[in-house]
This record gives structure tokens, C-alpha cells and sequence, in this order.
């Protein structure tokens, strides 16, 4: 694997010059002019059973995904209290002294741990931020202890309960909601409403928090480097800064964040599932001169054996993807991702 080039974070803070390892070339330099058309859905019609809204929902979906792949979600069912203790925590947990939040560092090679600034799959150009991401699975189907409260008491201590209690509930939130959003995209598709909640049934799934902190001179660095989920759907919740951009019909785009929506989008092995209909699109995140950013991803992956295979009923034409796992698709996407399009190009 890729050697991970790794920066104490706290020089973000401090550095006086930005270093040249940051700076992405002119070409690809954080510009955007207008805003994302990503559809703001109401889902309390189809969690309350209500079928005229349950249609108009899995529309609008429909048009998103077959256009970009983005849209965003209001009345999603998650506790807003959880959703901002979340995010809070971010700030308890990205402040922590280095050192302790190396007791859990990304090893080469791996997707868990903490890391700082470091360059490995997406691009050679180190992106302004530091993450913490960590396995999801439901623990009740698997019969096993809390996966995530169990990360972080046995990477950081048993004063980390707190940190591992909110964010155990946090993805458990995030798989419901993840499995509802897959009945939405059953009848968008038109498959069998079920067919994608039993599909991602008992998933593997992966959270990453990024800390993105302010940088004075935003316009030559990238807070996440361009890149599109190799996974199957991000939940991502973003704070009130801003920043999140997609490529979408030749230009770079913006989401604005929206009080209290999460964003919704697809991911490459989606795209699979849809024979190619549904869009995984590049997406980046840029910074800024004045404020601190946090977002928490949430990334819906089937279980890692599965076989990855459009249903037949939504297969017009030749099939555009071989079958794959998402055990094999994510080695791939270690050792040979491109930054510059879907994984799923280079992988069939
Ligand atoms: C990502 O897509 O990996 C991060 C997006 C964000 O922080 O807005
Ligand atoms: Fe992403």
C-alpha cells in the first residue's frame, strides 16, 4: 500500500506559508459559481404511509439521481438532538492533543483510524483537514457488542464512552435512514419495493468525521480532493459553513447547507445496482479563510461477499458493469483509484 505522508495537523492552524504539498494546480483550484439543483425532500408523507407523497418523493429522487446523484432530505427521522451532539462532539474530539488522537491512527493500507493531513487515494496533494473514520455494523442482527461504542473505548479509554454511546445511536439513525432511502429508490427505479432494504440488509458500513480547519488562503487548497464514493450511499451531514461542491454538467457546484437536511448521494456501487442509471457524481469539499467546517459521512456499503448486480427488471440493453463484491471493488479502490472519475470505470 501507499505510504501515508503525514502532517501534525496543528500546522494547519500555524503555518504561516501554506506548504507546497497543499497546493493543488491551478486547474483544479476550488471555483464555483452557482448552486447544485439538489432537490430538498420531505420524507414525513412516506414514513407516515402516505402513498401521493411517497411518489412524489421517489420522483424527484429519480430525476436527481439520474442527473447527478445528489439530492437532500428534510423530516428524515433522526433525532435532531443526536444529529447536533454529533456534530458538537467533533469539536471535543478534532481539539483533542495530537498524541491522543494518534492512539487510533490510520495505518497504510487501512480505511479506521485518525489521520492528519495525509495523501493516499485521492490525489497526491494533501487535503486540509483531519478525519476519524470507523466500521458500522447493526449489532443486533450480527448478535455482537456495539461496534462503534467498542472503537472508541478500546482506542481512546473508557472516557471515551460518551464519544462511542452518540455515535453507536448516530449510525444506527443513519443505517434506518439509509434502508428507507433504499425503499425510496426501489420504487424510483421500479423494482420491488423491498428488493435494495433486503439487499443492504445486515451491511458493513463506514463513518468518517472531517474537520476541516479555517486556512488564510483557501483559494489555492482543497479540503477534500475531488473524488466520487466508491460505496453505495453517503449521508452526509454538513454544519452551517459550507463547502461541499459538485461536478455536474461540466462545472463545479455548490451545496449550500440547509438548517437541519441531510445530503443524500449515490455511490459507485449504487450506480452498479442501477445498471448506470443513477449517477455517481465527483464531488470535492473546499475551505475557508474564517471558519472551521465539520461534516459527518455516513457510507452505506452491501456486506462485503455480496454479489453487486442489477436486478433484471431495470436492465435494458447490455449489462454495463461485471459482477462484482464490495470486497473487491474497495481492494481495488485501495491500490488504484483514480481521483478524476468513478472507480467503477477503471475497475470493469
Ligand atoms: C467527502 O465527500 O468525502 C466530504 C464531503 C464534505 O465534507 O462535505
Ligand atoms: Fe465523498
Amino acid at each position: 500500500p501507499q505510504e501515508l505522508i503525514f502532517f501534525d495537523p496543528s500546522i494547519l492552524q500555524t503555518q504561516s506559508k501554506i506548504q507546497k504539498e497543499f497546493i493543488w494546480p491551478q486547474t483544479e483550484r476550488p471555483n464555483s459559481l452557482q448552486d447544485l439543483q439538489a432537490p430538498l425532500i420531505d420524507l414525513q408523507g412516506f414514513f407516515s404511509g402516505h402513498h401521493d407523497s411517497t411518489y412524489t418523493a421517489a420522483k424527484l429522487i429519480d430525476t436527481a439521481c439520474r442527473s447527478h446523484g445528489f439530492f437532500q432530505v428534510i423530516n428524515h427521522g433522526v433525532d435532531l438532538s443526536l444529529s447536533h451532539q454529533a456534530l458538537n462532539f467533533l469539536d471535543d474530539f478534532f481539539s483533542l492533543p495530537l498524541s491522543l488522537k494518534l492512539h487510533a491512527s490510520r495505518k497504510p493500507g487501512t480505511m479506521w483510524g485518525y489521520s492528519g493531513a495525509h495523501a493516499d487515494r485521492f490525489s497526491s496533494k494533501l487535503p486540509w483537514k483531519e478525519t476519524l473514520s470507523f466500521p458500522y455494523h447493526n449489532s443486533t442482527i450480527s448478535n455482537s457488542n456495539p461496534v462503534v461504542l467498542d472503537y472508541f473505548t478500546s482506542n481512546f479509554g473508557n472516557d471515551f464512552k460518551q464519544f462511542g454511546l452518540v455515535y453507536q445511536k448516530y449510525c444506527e439513525e443513519m443505517e434506518k435512514l439509509a434502508l428507507a432511502i433504499m425503499e425510496l429508490l426501489a420504487i424510483s427505479l421500479g423494482v420491488e419495493r423491498m428488493y435494495f432494504r433486503d439487499f443492504f440488509k445486515n451491511s458493513d458500513s463506514i463513518m468518517r468525521c472531517n474537520y476541516y480547519p479555517p486556512c488564510q488562503e483557501p483559494e489555492l487548497v482543497l479540503g477534500t480532493g475531488p473524488h466520487c464514493d466508491p460505496t453505495s450511499l453517503t449521508i452526509l451531514q454538513q454544519d452551517h459553513v459550507g463547502g461541499l461542491q459538485v461536478f455536474a454538467n461540466d462545472q463545479w457546484k455548490a451545496v449550500p447547507p440547509v438548517p437541519d437536511a441531510l445530503v443524500i448521494n449515490i455511490g459507485d456501487t449504487f450506480m452498479a445496482l442501477s445498471n448506470g442509471k443513477y449517477k455517481s457524481c465527483l464531488h470535492r469539499a473546499v475551505v475557508n479563510r474564517h471558519w472551521a467546517r465539520k461534516s459527518l459521512a455516513y457510507f452505506l456499503c452491501p456486506q462485503e461477499d455480496k454479489v453487486v448486480r442489477a436486478p433484471s427488471v431495470i436492465v435494458e440493453g447490455p449489462r454495463k458493469y461485471p459482477d462484482f463484491s464490495w470486497a473487491e471493488l474497495r481492494e481495488f479502490t485501495q491500490k488504484h483509484y483514480r481521483a478524476d472519475m468513478n472507480t467503477l470505470q477503471s475497475f470493469s
